[in-house]
């Protein structure tokens, strides 16, 4: 990758595969700029729910958090371009749906601190980690 160019790890929560908005969510990315270097649909584990929110699974919004992500399929993917952490990031929006700005994806689409839609790494560190933890391929 070249200087500045970062990978993060991406997933597409089961309420938006449900709701229909993958497209939508996909079309902002990539009218930004971003590239899609790894994208599969796939239902999510107890095993890697416990492992992927491994710094959450003593918090008290774990149980509701982990039933919602393994109750359907979602879309994981791996975004990468310049700042691509930060950047996804700030087009996420704010953790609850109700506080989001308007113009990110959660403060269009969601009314919710569960079912809001997306998850992105929020730091290197993370999406080091999370990336080898869903497409170990790529490491
Ligand atoms: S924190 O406290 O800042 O570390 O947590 P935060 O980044 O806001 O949220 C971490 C993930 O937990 C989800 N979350 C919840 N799920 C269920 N119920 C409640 N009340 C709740 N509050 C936060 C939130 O959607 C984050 O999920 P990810 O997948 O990381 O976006």
């Amino acid at each position: 990758m070249s200087v500045g160019v970062e990978r993060t790890l991406v997933l597409i929560k089961p309420d938006a595969v449900r709701r229909g908005l993958v497209g939508d969510i996909l079309a902002r990315w990539e009218r930004k700029g971003l590239t899609i270097e790894a994208m599969t649909l796939r239902t999510m584990s107890a095993e890697l729910a416990d492992q992927h929110y491994a710094d959450h699974v003593d918090r008290a919004f774990y149980p509701p958090l982990k039933e919602f992500m393994t109750s359907a399929p979602l879309v994981a993917l791996v975004i990468a371009g310049d700042q691509a952490i930060s950047v996804v990031r700030g087009m996420i929006g704010a953790t609850d749906g109700r506080a989001a700005a308007a113009g990110t994806i959660r403060g269009d689409l969601s009314l919710s601190n569960r079912e809001n839609l997306v998850h992105a790494s929020d730091s290197a560190a993370s999406a080091a980690r999370e990336v080898t933890l869903w497409f170990p391929e790529l490491t």
